[in-house]
């Protein structure tokens, strides 16, 4: 991570987000956001949040903003705010301080529609806080305090690269540790945006939900298994090994969504519509495969030599509104650009 750029308790983080190969779904203990199962993603390099936080030791009450990327800042809705106070107020406790913090945040993405906004959004409140207070984190640390925001997928947000979140022993060993480096394979993924709302039903409701499913306990066999392959096909570079397992664990994922009570039904037609086309660039000998999270919107993952086809068959799509191309990256930085 970049050097401290701290002014008058103030800094600003700028945090990936993360798509998972292996998912998290459902949890041990959702409060504090302790999965049922190991989960493997990498951290990307367009879709970051930005996260302006200032620390006044005075009393007052927190502030949060949203900005629109275009240097406007407006009070964020209610329940976004509600989380981010709680947030605020748990690592407030953890440092042992009082006073209280203006927050602005903002993404380079569509918000809550399956693109983890939450989990950049979270790793970088939690980093731009800790660093106002003058603290230097480690990874443990800065993993399981952003993990214990509530989205559990930050926890691999505060790192570059390809990372695994274990379950750990306890709650205090349930953080984050890099698998590999970002320059160690340059995968790409390119979002087909096809529903630029936010999702129907939150990734948090999915996780209280998914043990309903008769099928969650089905996935958690395959787990294991599925790990070991991962770690192994990312080890070698191995993209047909690693596409089969990753693509096949989306669906398995979907599916528990679909069989969940209530159910959940995050795929759109145009979902499906992405889904095909993909097979049909395989069929064609093009490296790709796709994986979708708590959205409808799908991430298609593939070497940097298939990126071009990739996205020209994706970018002919009519039911693809909007087309994100990212990669692999090196996570997360402290930065001058501060949002106030
Ligand atoms: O971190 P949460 O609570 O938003 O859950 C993330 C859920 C998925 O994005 C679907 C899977 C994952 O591991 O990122």
């Amino acid at each position: 991570m970049a050097e401290s750029l701290t002014n008058d308790n103030q800094a600003t983080v700028v945090a990936p987000s993360n798509i998972a190969f292996i998912k998290y779904w459902g949890a041990r203990n959702l409060r504090r956001a302790v999965p049922v199962n190991p989960s493997i993603s990498m951290s990307l390099t367009e879709c970051v949040s930005r996260c302006t936080a200032q620390w006044d030791t005075g009393r007052g009450q927190h502030e949060v903003l949203l900005g629109d990327g275009d240097g406007n800042l407006a009070p964020a809705p209610e329940e976004f705010a509600v989380r981010v106070r709680g947030h605020l107020n748990f690592l407030r406790r953890w440092a042992g301080v009082g006073g209280h913090f203006r927050i602005a945040t903002e993404n380079s993405f569509p918000s809550a529609a399956g693109i983890a906004s939450s989990a950049s959004g979270f790793a970088a409140l939690t980093l731009a806080v800790t660093r106002a207070l003058g603290k230097h984190l480690d990874l443990p640390t800065a993993s399981s305090l952003a993990r214990l925001s509530g989205s559990g997928s930050a926890a691999r947000s505060v790192v570059g690269g390809f990372v695994e979140w274990p379950v750990g022993r306890s709650d205090e060993a349930c953080y984050a540790r890099v698998l590999a480096g970002a320059e160690h394979w340059d995968l790409y993924d390119v979002v087909a945006v096809v529903d630029r709302g936010p999702k129907s039903v939150s990734s948090l409701d999915g996780h209280r939900r998914a043990r309903t499913s008769p099928f969650f306990r089905t996935r958690q066999r395959r787990i294991p298994q599925r790990l070991e392959t991962v770690r192994e096909a990312i080890a070698n570079r191995d993209f047909e090994t690693f596409s089969e397992i990753v693509e096949a664990e989306a669906i398995d994922l979907h599916c528990i969504a679909m069989t969940s009570q209530p159910p959940i039904f995050y795929w759109r037609p145009a979902t499906l519509a992405v889904l095909a086309a993909v097979r049909t660039l395989r069929a064609d000998g093009v490296p790709a495969c796709s994986t979708i999270d708590a959205g409808a919107n799908v991430h298609v993952i593939c070497p940097a030599s298939s990126e071009p086809q990739v996205t020209a068959a994706l970018e002919a799509m009519p039911e693809v509104e909007q087309l994100i191309r990212d990669r692999v990256g090196t996570g997360p930085i402290f930065d001058h650009d501060h949002l106030f």
